[in-house]
């Protein structure tokens, strides 16, 4: 934990404070602080109060089973996600209100009602049912961010057919090993997608995946590029969107769902070279996801709600999709990137659609405050009335920056701690209750335990760092990793018995606010993304001239965290600077931009200790310029002196 208390040290300083602005207080979804005991007090009752404001087929009879580590929630109720995220609101004369507004990278936009949502979701769903679709069959998504994306999860959400959505950033081998992990068999993909205009082969990544996927029946294309993309369709699997809804009917019966049938799995990073697919379930993860974002966004029914993430990832289908979505309220879909046609592409959007809440992620705000306040200043940003931010821990300088010049001084900003793992929003300030201050998440959301322990899991007294668990089961958390109860266990059950070990380090303060400061395991945290240093290691053996590859994240400050690796190459082979591009290229290809290395230092030697593991933490060190930590057990301890030497040199 040497690390962590080196970062405290820089946190202890921060002292400015936010109060709750009184005209916020005033009209907010919650602003009484006995809700905190209440909820702690009672927590089942607490959460099953949410769960009552769902609309079930069937009521639950028992509100939670737990016999750790695998926790049921709301036993024996039946509801339907698709229902709950559209029907119930066209009941509710909400049919003409704008569900989806979405924007095209290119300039096109369009608008769905509740009424245009709920039907195109039904066309498709009698769409996949044409082709065989029934409850519990899995289908993968690999797709742009465009309206077909929404509605194909409601689609599968209203059969009972749990979706994986791919990341469109992801490369054809990530596609295919998630694809095989979990059996899928339909892939919907589309001819393209656009980023900084150019064009995306998500098509051409799909067919190279489809070569060695024995599940894949068939796959749905949508047209969102045209001509341009020069696709080739395969006949018998291939088929195009249109086609597949020209004749279906507008209506579909919503599956009566258990509240544990699972809902989706989505593939994440962990400590291990293979991905995780997280499990998460239909009660459970809808009553969090709602809960959460009318409390912390205090979401009202004329909002204009806006989250940047891409559906691709956790942010996207909470925040985006369903949180939202099941509150009947409206949310903001962009397709593209921040600089794209110009750096002011998010307060154009926020301007045009008069966006009143935004939840977006450090690195964005980084970015934006490089490209400077000039971008934000020449746009009408006065609907906002809420910020949000969440993916890994927010500088208190791009706190200030966000506040000032996107909030104008006004809006509360809610730092949200969670993870894919966690479903929804665990640690973060309610704006009506909470005063909050720049680089912590503040307190667990009401019925949440949030505690900060040692490793000998006794809480840490005010002021140390430890590790971040939680010791009570919320409703949304992950149920497993698919088709490995073993791995579930251990990765998240072991480290303390009954208690779910987060992988973050925090620091807890003499307020009991919570500062959460990184990842303590071999997870790297690079622009809000998350990447296991032992997946880059193994696409980098995986290249003919390299013998031995270790990976780190150094800081970085606009991404957070950049991937450094060091290289041992095979004999005969000599390091170049072609060779360090080449194997740059051969990270993505592997896995995808993100894992790309930014660096890469060929090396002789890799300090390990004495059972032959590698020490990260030192090579940590020495990317990042820093007094070399323990070295005591380091099988060969003069060699990491001359490593260090040599790539100081190198910089
Ligand atoms: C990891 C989870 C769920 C949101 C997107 C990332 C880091 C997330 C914060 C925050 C400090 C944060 C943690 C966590 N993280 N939010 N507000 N402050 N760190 O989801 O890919 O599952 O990653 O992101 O390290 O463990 P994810």
């Amino acid at each position: 934990m040497t690390d962590l208390n080196a970062d405290i040290e820089s946190l202890l300083t921060e002292n400015r404070s936010f109060l709750p602005p009184p005209e916020f207080v005033r009209q907010a979804n919650v602003n009484d602080p006995l809700i905190y005991e209440q909820a702690d007090a009672n927590f089942e009752e607490y959460w099953s109060n949410w769960a009552t404001q769902l609309d079930w087929f069937k009521k639950w009879n028992e509100t939670l089973d737990w016999n750790p580590p695998f926790a049921k929630w709301f036993i024996n109720g039946k509801l339907n996600v698709s229902y709950n995220c559209l029907d119930r609101h066209l009941q509710s004369g909400r049919r003409n209100k704008a569900a989806l507004i979405w924007e095209g990278e290119p300039g096109d936009w369009k608008v769905y009602t509740f009424g245009d949502l709920h039907r195109e979701v039904c066309r498709f769903a009698n769409g996949l049912k044409s082709l065989g679709v029934k409850k519990g069959d899995r289908i993968t998504m690999y797709m742009p961010m465009i309206p077909e994306l929404t509605i194909a999860m409601l689609a599968c959400a209203r059969i009972g057919a749990p979706h994986s959505i791919v990341f469109g950033g992801f490369s054809s081998e990530s596609l295919r090993d998630r694809i095989n992990d979990c059996g899928s068999k339909i892939l919907i993909t589309a001819d393209g997608g656009y980023r900084r205009g150019q064009i995306i082969p998500l098509k051409k990544n799909s067919d190279e995946a489809l070569e060695a996927t024995p599940s894949i029946e068939k796959s749905i294309v949508v047209k969102r590029i045209g001509e341009k993309a020069k696709v080739q369709m395969k006949p018998d699997r291939d088929i195009w969107w249109d086609d597949l809804v020209r004749d279906a009917p507008y209506t579909f019966e919503a599956e009566h769902m258990d509240s544990e049938d699972m809902l989706f799995v989505l593939y994440t990073s962990g400590t291990t070279g293979k991905p995780k697919g997280v499990v998460h379930t239909t009660g459970g993860y809808l009553t969090g996801v709602y809960a959460t974002t009318k409390w912390v966004f205090d979401l009202k029914d004329d909002d204009v709600y806006w989250c940047t993430a891409d559906i691709g990832w956790i942010t996207g289908h909470s925040y985006i999709v369903y949180g939202p979505l099941a509150n009947g309220a409206t949310t903001v879909m962009y397709e593209g990137s921040p600089d794209f046609p110009d750096k002011d592409r998010f307060w154009d959007i926020i301007e045009k659609y008069r966006c009143t809440i935004l939840y977006t992620a450090p690195t964005a705000i980084r970015a934006c405050m490089r490209w400077g306040e000039e971008y934000p200043a020449k746009h009408d940003l006065s609907s906002l009335r809420l910020l949000g931010t969440v993916g890994e821990p927010i500088n208190p300088e791009a706190w200030i920056w966000y506040h000032t010049n996107i909030g104008g001084s006004r809006c509360p900003i809610v730092d949200t701690w969670w993870q894919t793992e966690t479903g929804s929003i665990l640690i973060t300030p309610l704006a009506g209750l909470t005063t909050t201050i720049p680089g912590s998440a503040t307190k667990p959301f009401p019925g949440i335990r949030a505690e900060v322990w040692d490793a000998n899991g006794n809480p840490v007294s005010p002021g140390n760092g430890g590790y971040l668990v939680l010791t009570r089961p919320w409703p949304s958390m992950i149920r497993t990793i698919y088709g490995d109860n073993e791995r579930f266990k251990e990765q998240y059950w072991t480290k303390y018995p009954n208690t779910y070990f987060t992988g973050d380090g925090a620091k807890i303060d003499e307020n009991g606010y919570i500062w959460v400061l990184g990842r303590v395991d071999d997870v790297i945290n690079v622009a809000g993304h998350r990447i296991s240093t032992m997946e880059v290691e193994s696409a980098l053996v995986d290249h003919s001239s390299v013998a031995e590859a270790a990976s780190i994240g150094r800081s970085d400050s606009l991404k957070g965290q950049a991937v450094v690796s060091f290289v041992i190459l095979k004999d005969a082979i000599s390091s170049s600077k072609i060779l360090e591009d080449e194997l740059k290229a051969h990270v993505t290809k592997k896995i995808g931009a993100i894992a790309r290395p930014d660096k890469i230092f060929f090396t002789a030697d890799l300090p390990k200790t004495r059972s032959g593991k590698i020490m990260r933490r030192l090579l940590r060190d020495i990317a990042e310029g820093h007094v070399l930590g323990d070295t005591t057990t380091l099988a060969d301890a003069s060699a990491i002196e001359l490593l260090k030497d040599q790539y100081e040199d190198a910089e």
